[in-house]
């Protein structure tokens, strides 16, 4: 079976898109690139905004044609969609042959493979009672094809599923559920895999990555501190903290641990406390400024970046001011701005969504003005020094702080060199590789 996949929405959607792969390779699927050769898709999909929505009803819709051209192809559509839609897709889109929804994550593979194998059988049944004599194809023992390595030096790695916040704009707990976490033993089995497949830097994931606590009671740090222990791993992220659960033990373990980047995407939403108060994001604009504040002194250069989002409603323009001076403050060196997108069934959806779009657009551009602008100076503040930079390819990579950054000599994928910055573009440090830093 070649199976090809296709992921929308955040790094947690991609990683569950990747991860049901590589599961379904080790039982004797191959992964595809190409569309046209595939048996099988697994799209995951993403509802967190209403435009990633329709981003996947439109391409469900565009795969009937896919599907048309060989009716024994099987279309899995999985993800947050899924989970919101269920039934109603199948009744929209007849051609799609199984919907997963996100609350199943942790079984797509069996989920996939289950149906795919009733699937089989039911067209092997139908042709046998077609022509009886003609011979069938040899069907492919599990562990035939062996897993393709996925080969990729920068890997995510899903320690938790779900969210148990109640943040008033959020569909994520709704459609993934409450939080659940992978225990710690099979998060490290699963990294030293990761590492003899070519892994060296890992992105640990969850919708509140720093909750993350084992039925053992090791919590967030810990698990930092016990991944950092491991020979293979050159670096470590994780994605994304909840600002009010950044203390001093988290910052401590990413100061004192080898492998933790001086990176944090640290999401503030709104820099308005009414605004954070109707959110129910649990801190003010004070104490999230302190926890910045905060992880800023302890761990040495460290460069946040942020989420923010407009035209929350009843969001006045004086408190849409205060998010602008908040990201003066933050001085984040990203910020991914969102339009509020009213999603049917969280508290904020009752709230009258009052920003006309022609406002919200207003202030995205009024934002991301200002993002451009810190953006330029934290990349100019790179020019002439010397970043570590884990090579992606052989002339791109990133630096620990999370710059993009592209040099001249190429190198192997996977090596970690250091890169003089001769100068920036507009998202990317350029210069050229001073010394490979590999042991
Ligand atoms: N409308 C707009 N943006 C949203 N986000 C989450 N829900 C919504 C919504 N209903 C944004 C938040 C979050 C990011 C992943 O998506 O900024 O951090
Ligand atoms: Fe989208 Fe959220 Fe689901 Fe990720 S978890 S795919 S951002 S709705």
């Amino acid at each position: 079976m070649k199976l090809h996949v296709i992921t929308l929405g955040c790094q947690m959607s991609a990683a569950d898109g990747t991860e049901t792969a590589a599961a379904l390779c080790r039982r004797g699927w191959q992964a595809t690139a190409e569309l046209e050769q595939a048996d099988a898709i697994l799209l995951t999909t993403c509802s967190v905004r209403r435009h990633a929505e329709q981003r996947a009803l439109s391409l469900i819709g565009r795969l009937r044609e896919w599907k048309a051209q060989d009716p024994s192809r099987f279309l899995a559509v999985a993800g947050c969609v899924a989970e919101r839609l269920g039934e109603r897709l199948t009744r929209r889109f007849p051609h799609v042959d199984l919907v997963v929804g996100s609350k199943k994550a942790a079984s797509y593979a069996d989920i996939v493979s289950e149906a795919m194998g009733n699937r089989l059988e039911s067209l092997r049944a139908a042709q046998e009672k077609d022509a009886v004599a003609r011979p069938q194809p040899e069907p492919v023992p599990a562990d035939a094809a062996a897993a393709p390595s996925v080969g990729n030096p920068v890997q995510t790695l899903t320690i938790m599923r779900g969210c148990s916040c109640s943040c008033t704009y959020c569909i994520v707990p709704s459609v993934r559920g409450r939080e659940s976490c992978r225990p710690a033993d099979e998060i490290i089995h699963e990294a030293r895999t990761r590492f003899q497949d070519g892994a060296r830097e890992l992105i640990l994931l969850g919708q509140r990555v720093n909750a993350y606590r084992s039925a053992d009671g090791m919590d967030f740090p810990d698990l930092l501190r016990a991944l950092d222990a491991l020979p293979g791993l050159r670096r470590l992220r994780f994605m994304s903290p909840h600002p009010a659960l950044c203390d001093d033990r988290l910052a401590a373990a990413v100061r004192e641990c080898r492998t933790a980047c001086e990176w944090i995407h640290l999401p503030v939403q709104s820099g308005c406390d009414r605004i954070l108060g109707m959110m129910r994001r649990g801190y003010t604009r004070e104490q999230f400024l302190a926890t910045a504040a905060r992880l800023r002194a302890t761990i040495p250069g460290v460069v946040i970046s942020t989420d923010i989002i407009v035209g929350f409603p009843s969001e006045t323009e004086a408190d849409f001011a205060q998010t602008l001076t908040l990201l003066d403050e933050l001085r984040p060196a990203t910020v991914f701005c969102f339009k509020f997108s009213a999603r049917e069934g969280t508290p904020a959806a009752m709230l009258t969504d009052d920003a006309p779009p022609s406002l919200k657009e207003q202030r995205l551009a009024a934002a991301n003005a200002v993002v451009e602008r810190l953006t330029r100076q934290a990349l100019d503040s790179q020019v002439g020094s010397i970043v570590e930079v884990l090579a992606e390819t052989p002339t791109f990579g990133r630096t620990r702080t999370g710059f993009k950054a592209r040099w001249k000599s190429p190198v192997a994928a996977g090596d970690l060199v250091s890169m003089h910055v001769d100068a920036a573009t507009r998202r990317t440090l350029l210069g050229d590789i001073d010394e490979p830093h590999n042991p």
